[in-house]
C-alpha cells in the first residue's frame, strides 16, 4: 500500500521496492524450508495431471512471457492419478522455474503430459537453456545443492520434486545434452483407486 502512495522514482519508492522484492525471497526461502522440515500426510484424491498444468500456467505463464520465453502445451490423453493435487502443483511450479530461470536468453518451455507403458503418467517439462552436464546430474537432487546466485536459489526445489514424487511412488529423471537444453520428467504411477467413481 505505501509503494503505491510513493513516487516510484524517489529514494523511498527504492527502498519500498527493495523490501518488496526481498519480502518474496523471504516467501520462497520459507516455503522451501517448511517443504524441507514437513511431515504432514499427503492428501490424496483423484487428480488430472492437465488441468494441474493448466492451473500452473496461468500463475507462470507471464513470468515466462516476460522473459522472452514461449511455452508449447502438449497434453495427452491421460488417466486421472491418486495424488496430493497441491504437491503435484509445487512440483510442476517448480520444474517450471527452474527451466524459466535456466534460459538465459529467450526460449522455449515444452510442457508435455502422456501415459507410459499403460503404467504411469509422465509430465515432461522441456527447456532450451545451457543443460546440465553429467557430473551435476545427480548432485542437483541433493538438498542445497545451487548455482544460483546467493539470494537466488536455495537449492532444496529438486530435492523437494524428487521427495514428493517418492512418496507418490514415482521419480523425478533428467535427460539432458549440454549446450542444447534439459527435459525433467516427472513420473506418477497410475494405481487402481480404492473407492468407486
Ligand atoms: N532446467 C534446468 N536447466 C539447467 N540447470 C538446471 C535446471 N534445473 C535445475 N538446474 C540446476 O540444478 C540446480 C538445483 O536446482 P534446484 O531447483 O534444486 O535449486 P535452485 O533452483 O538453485 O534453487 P531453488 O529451487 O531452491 O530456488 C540449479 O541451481 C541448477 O544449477
Ligand atoms: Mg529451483
Amino acid at each position: 500500500m505505501l509503494g503505491r502512495e510513493t513516487e516510484p522514482a524517489s529514494f523511498s519508492g527504492e527502498l519500498l521496492e527493495q523490501i518488496e522484492s526481498e519480502i518474496e525471497r523471504l516467501k520462497s526461502l520459507t516455503t522451501g524450508l517448511l517443504g524441507f522440515s514437513r511431515n504432514n500426510k499427503a492428501e490424496l484424491t483423484r487428480v488430472d495431471c492437465n488441468e494441474v498444468i493448466r492451473q500452473v500456467l496461468t500463475l507462470i505463464k507471464y513470468e515466462a512471457r516476460r522473459a522472452g520465453h514461449s511455452i508449447e502445451e502438449q497434453l495427452g490423453e491421460i488417466e486421472p492419478v491418486l495424488a496430493d493435487a497441491n504437491q503435484v502443483k509445487q512440483v510442476c511450479i517448480n520444474l517450471i522455474t527452474n527451466a524459466i530461470q535456466a534460459m538465459k536468453q529467450p526460449g522455449t518451455i515444452v510442457i508435455r503430459t502422456c501415459v507410459h507403458a499403460g503404467k504411469a503418467v509422465h509430465i515432461h517439462i522441456g527447456d532450451t537453456g545451457p543443460g546440465i552436464d553429467q557430473e551435476q546430474k545427480e548432485k542437483i537432487f541433493t538438498p542445497f545443492f545451487t548455482t544460483k546466485p546467493e539470494g537466488e536459489g536455495t537449492g532444496l526445489g529438486l530435492y523437494l520434486c524428487r521427495k514428493i514424487a517418492q512418496e507418490h511412488n514415482g521419480d523425478i529423471l533428467v535427460d539432458s545434452t549440454p549446450g542444447q537444453g534439459s527435459t525433467f520428467t516427472f513420473v506418477i504411477p497410475m494405481t487402481t483407486f480404492p473407492f468407486p467413481g
